[in-house]
């Protein structure tokens, strides 16, 4: 393993989640669109989702992800450094929707900025949180993934609206006075495939119009069957990645978090990563794809259950539009 005996390692010291109120279950779906339970649940491994309100944005959900995760760690929120929030569903193009956290925070002047990776958004963020922390440029890094997909989701569409659902997860991330921490990280893209997984309209490529919002163009387009199989590809081949950076086998690796889009995909990826499924954590059964939130709200979840013990070395693994992914080890 590599250590540079100067550098700390940086570890994440709390996490917290946020699931908005409303749920929304297969059977719901079944009045809406033409899909059944059984449809969903044997194709995707989802039961039900969370659905913001309509008044409640992304940065509305992060606030409260933020909150929990400092009241664990027994920080107030002026202790912070920086803000990084991974999300797709921003609260506006502009300002960042780390902007619109900072005011419920209520501690201007750090800086604060959005971090546009799609669903690897979050690990992409925590690779970053990490180098910033390394470098002296930040002391306590508060890392975000938060989306509001409901509210960008074509309901007619049954290929896509069944398979998200809304929520945030945030950790805070400083340096370590031991040896847990980050141990390594694998994370690349593959721009070829910007047009499988695209939410076509709403940027200067394909502004908004009255023919793009009735064209449905604001909404995700996914080549499923294309995305699937990058999915496994690239999740595998990052996890495996990482784990040998950290030194260590597959069966070293305690709990695995991958990314939740679908069940078959956390499956095969596991497989190839060598990962047994007891080893596999999964929520998409009750929280459906939530982008850039998915593992930090799945991380969360974990340590809640007990899942996660000290020394424990966890594998995030994470995939998204872009094509983007990335893997972190960590050492509980
Ligand atoms: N209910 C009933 N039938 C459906 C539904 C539904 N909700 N959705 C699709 N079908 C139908 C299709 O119309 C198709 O019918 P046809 O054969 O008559 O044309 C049939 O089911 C099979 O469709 P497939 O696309 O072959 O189904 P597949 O088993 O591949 O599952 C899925 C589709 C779930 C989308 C899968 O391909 C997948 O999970 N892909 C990856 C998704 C993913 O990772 N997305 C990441 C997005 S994250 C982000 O960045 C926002």
């Amino acid at each position: 393993m590599s250590m540079n005996p100067a550098k700390k390692r940086v570890r994440i010291v709390s996490t917290g989640s946020y699931l908005p109120e409303k749920v929304l279950t297969n059977f719901d779906l079944e009045k809406m669109v033409d899909t059944t339970d059984e449809w969903i649940t044997t194709r995707t491994g989802i039961k039900r989702r969370h659905i913001a309100k309509e008044s409640e944005a992304t940065s509305d959900l992060v606030l409260q992800a933020a909150l929990r995760a400092l009241k664990k760690a027994k920080l107030q929120a002026s202790d912070l450094d920086v803000l990084i929030i991974g999300t797709v569903t921003p609260d506006t193009s502009y300002p960042s929707t780390a902007c619109w956290v900072q005011r419920g925070l209520g501690i201007e002047g750090i800086p604060c900025f959005d971090l546009s990776a799609a669903c690897s958004g979050f690990l992409y963020g925590l690779v970053l949180a990490e180098s910033l922390i390394n470098a002296g440029t930040a002391r306590r890094v508060l890392v975000a993934g938060s989306e509001c997909l409901s509210k960008f989701l074509n309901w007619e569409d049954r290929n896509t609206c069944v398979l998200f659902g809304d929520g945030a997860g945030a950790v805070i991330v400083e340096a370590s006075h031991d040896d847990s921490g980050i141990l390594s990280f694998s994370w690349g893209a593959n721009g070829n495939y910007t047009d499988i997984l695209v939410q076509p309209a709403g940027g200067s490529r394909m502004p908004p119009s009255e023919k793009t919002v009735m064209k449905k163009l604001h909404s995700v387009y996914m080549e499923g069957n294309k995305v699937f199989r990058w999915a496994v590809k690239y999740m595998s081949e990052s996890a495996l990645d990482a784990v040998q950076k950290a030194g260590l086998k597959a069966d070293q690796i305690s709990l695995f978090i991958p990314h939740q889009a679908n069940i078959r995909i956390i499956e095969s990826a596991s497989k190839y990563a060598g990962i047994p499924e007891e080893k596999t954590y999964v929520v998409i059964d009750r929280t459906a794809n939530i982008s850039s939130a998915t593992i930090p709200i799945a991380l969360d979840m974990a340590i809640e259950e007990g899942r996660v013990q000290r020394g424990d070395n966890v594998l995030l693994t994470a995939f998204g539009g872009g094509l983007t992914w990335a893997s972190i080890v960590l050492r509980w």
